[in-house]
């Protein structure tokens, strides 16, 4: 009785925990995101994006840069010309970054946490949906507030390509009470201003909408990457133990039957 009152007790304490406050903070739930940790020339990409747009601020400290070359199928050579910007840089160092922790306090009010492990810390459907939520903000210090995390230290540092959004107002369908869409006399769909919707003012950035996703979803699937290397590996391999105990447990019965005959 009493293992059954503990059992429910931790059920619904962790119903009241997933109930309290959304995933994805003022956004409500996250976009969701597949990773594609095979999709190489995804991961470069986002990796490309990586170097030159968030590594000014943001350190990879756990990861090496020969790892990651040899786990993208990137030859090192063009890896250090085209990626490497330290020219002192070696294949087995750290991505330390080149930021200074003090100074970048004092500019920000919080250092740029490093981003090795930050897909699995916050999970990258948060990643993938963060960096697609700022909105203008005048009364920010860098113009910009995000959704999912309100307030943020970090600016919109990929304004440029996204262009510039806004929190607005658009009509959505109204709904009636037993959760059908009101229609008119005439069956059209009768709507209602709703507040509070990112708004993007089309052809401001460099990329359409789509464009943009493309760029942050290959950006999220390397940190994934990143986050857990040997990810990709470990889900391969787990193919070929499924089929070893495929393989294992069907001799294992031939053996049996086999046995079982000498007892008849
Ligand atoms: C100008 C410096 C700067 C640049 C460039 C920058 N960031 Fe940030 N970033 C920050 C700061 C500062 C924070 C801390 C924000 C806070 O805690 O309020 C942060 C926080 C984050 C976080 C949240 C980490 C956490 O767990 O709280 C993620 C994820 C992130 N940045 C990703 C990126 C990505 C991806 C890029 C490149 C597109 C990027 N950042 C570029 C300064 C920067």
């Amino acid at each position: 009785m009493r293992l059954v009152s503990l059992l429910l007790l931790i059920t619904f304490s962790s119903l009241g925990y997933a109930a309290g406050g959304a995933e994805c903070g003022d956004y409500g739930d996250c976009d969701e995101f597949d990773a594609r940790l095979l999709d190489n020339s995804s991961l470069q990409r986002g990796l490309n994006t990586f170097i030159n747009n968030c590594y000014g601020c943001h350190s990879l400290q756990y990861s090496r840069w020969g790892r990651v070359a040899k786990d993208l199928d990137i030859p090192e050579s063009i890896l250090f010309e085209k990626l490497v910007f330290d020219p002192n840089a070696k294949s087995g160092d750290l991505m330390k970054g080149s930021l200074d922790k003090k100074a970048s306090e004092e500019w920000f009010g919080v250092a740029p946490p490093d981003l090795t492990l930050v897909a699995r810390s916050r999970g990258s459907n948060w990643i993938y949906t963060y960096l697609r939520t700022y909105y203008e903000d005048g009364s920010k210090q860098y113009g910009v507030n995000n959704l999912v995390y309100p307030n943020t230290a970090m600016p919109n540092v990929l304004e440029y390509y996204q262009g510039k959004q806004i929190l607005g107002c658009k009509q959505v369908p109204s709904y009636a009470s037993n959760g059908g869409v009101r229609r008119d006399a005439d069956r059209n769909i009768i709507t209602e201003e709703e507040c509070g919707h990112l708004l993007l003012a089309e052809g401001s950035g460099k990329y359409t909408a789509a464009e943009f996703d493309t760029i942050i979803f290959d950006l999220t699937n390397f940190l994934t990457y990143v986050a857990e290397p040997v990810r990709a590996d470990r889900e391969r391999i787990g193919w070929f133990v499924i089929l070893f105990f495929v393989v294992f447990t069907a001799l294992s019965y031939l053996l049996f039957r086999e046995y079982q005959k000498d007892y008849h």
